[in-house]
């Protein structure tokens, strides 16, 4: 059906049927039917993988899963898979990657994957002495855990350097934490970096004469940021009776909001992460960690505050960026395990963690302008509530043609309550 089949751009994607959009996919040749399976919901993650993935696995626990459209990052054309329950997630980060297309897309950029593992130093006796003699053998610490992955030693990855901070105070006093700076290449990294805090462990233990408490990495990965920005032409934000510099200034002063006030930056930065989980479910990394690091980072002044920043440039068009730490993996754990998560990965057409950081930050800053030109202008409601009306008529008992005609009755009402949908449908019933 589409003329420009192997773009982000699928004009029509929307009126689709489930089974024509698969068969849109299907077509660009991207995906084997046995991946589509997997996106599909035919197949992808079994009971019996997910018996070998968590304790006491019962099954498997399904979300919708769509497609965000019109993504140009990097100058490449993408289309990004997002699980969500949400309505308008997915058709605001389409929308808004179609305004910023004429801008040029989004621009990308990924920092070098270095993580941050943690190594908690008690008891020891004389702190400053015990942070200089660490710090004395750095070189031979970071030799030795350079041979404990050769997978990662032979892709150029390991150790990279060692910090010592003097935590001096905190409700059991003062204590020793050393950081270990751990490139990890491709991967999430948790796994690689507990275990070479829990290495480096007792070689701190034996420096510092103290006793190594805890060894985990650090969700604030702020070493791995990633940044996205993109230029939303001024003529591409008028819309109805929305003049473009009204909505331009209104996005401005929505963002403005969140600079200051930890109650606004909270939902600002819940709706970047609206986008941001999406796509990272998809690929079976850790949102939790996304999550935690996305927070941390929000509040490294001291004061929480919006993860996005939004202004005009000369010209006058609409500039966004946004910049967050960005721990995502293409090898190890769930993303080559699930299946369907093997199947969005090709389907982003990654080659490298670097490339689906910058995917990411991008959807999240797709994200945050769907949701800041809403409120600036008509409010969340009216995109909400079509397909919130749905969800409204199917808890309401409606099933097969009967939610949509239900849904467009409470939305026609603007009654959208499962209270007013279930009288509808019983008085239906009765008159049947
Ligand atoms: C809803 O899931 C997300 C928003 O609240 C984000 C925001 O207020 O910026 C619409």
């Amino acid at each position: 059906m589409s003329t420009e089949t192997q773009g982000s751009r699928i004009p029509g994607f929307y009126d689709l049927s489930l089974e024509e959009r698969l068969a849109e996919l299907a077509q660009r040749g991207v995906l084997s039917a046995e991946e589509l399976a997997a996106l599909s919901g035919q197949a992808g993650l079994s009971p019996e993988q997910a018996d070998h993935m968590i304790e006491n696995a019962v099954g498997t626990y399904a979300l919708p899963l769509g497609i965000a459209l019109n993504f140009l990052v990097n100058g490449r054309e993408v289309l990004v898979p997002m699980a969500v329950e949400e309505p308008s997630v997915v058709a605001g980060a389409s929308f808004m990657a179609k305004l910023a297309r004429a801008g040029g897309g989004f621009t990308a950029r990924a920092d070098r994957p270095e993580m941050i593992g943690q190594v908690q130093l008690l008891g020891v006796a004389d702190l400053p002495a015990a942070q200089r003699k660490i710090l004395d053998q750095k070189r031979q610490l970071l030799a030795e855990i350079s041979e404990l992955d050769p997978v990662l030693k032979r892709l150029e990855g390991g150790p990279r350097d060692l910090e010592v901070r003097l935590i001096e105070d905190s409700p059991i006093g003062a204590f020793l934490v050393v950081h270990l700076i751990y490139d990890v290449r491709d991967a999430m990294g948790a796994n690689a970096v507990n275990t070479a805090v829990e290495h480096l462990a007792p070689h701190l233990e034996t420096i510092s004469g103290g006793k190594a408490h805890q060894r985990i990495l650090s969700n604030l990965a702020d070493r791995r940021l990633a940044r996205a920005q993109c230029t939303i032409s001024l003529s591409e934000l008028a819309f109805g009776d929305y003049p473009a510099e009204e909505v331009r200034d209104g996005i401005i002063a929505a963002w403005a909001f969140a600079v200051v006030d930890p109650y606004r930056a909270a939902t600002h930065n819940k709706g970047i992460m609206n986008g941001i989980d999406a796509v990272v479910i998809t690929t079976g990394n850790d949102w939790r960690a996304i999550e935690a690091g996305a927070h941390a980072y929000a509040v490294r002044s001291g004061r929480y505050t919006s993860l996005s920043t939004w202004g005009q440039d000369t010209q006058g068009n609409l500039v966004g960026s946004l910049e967050l730490p960005m721990a995502v993996g293409i090898v190890g754990g769930a993303t080559q395990v699930h299946p369907a998560a093997r199947a969005c990965l090709k389907l982003m057409g990654v080659a490298t963690a670097h490339e689906l950081a910058e995917i990411i930050v991008s959807v999240g800053l797709a994200q945050n302008l769907a949701a800041l030109r809403a409120l600036a202008t008509e409010g969340i409601q009216r995109g909400h509530m079509g397909l919130h009306a749905h969800q409204v008529a199917i808890a309401a008992g409606a099933q097969g043609e009967m939610i949509e005609r239900l849904a467009a009755q409470i939305v026609a009402e603007n009654a959208i309550r499962v209270d007013r949908a279930r009288d509808i449908l019983l008085e239906w019933q009765k008159k049947a």
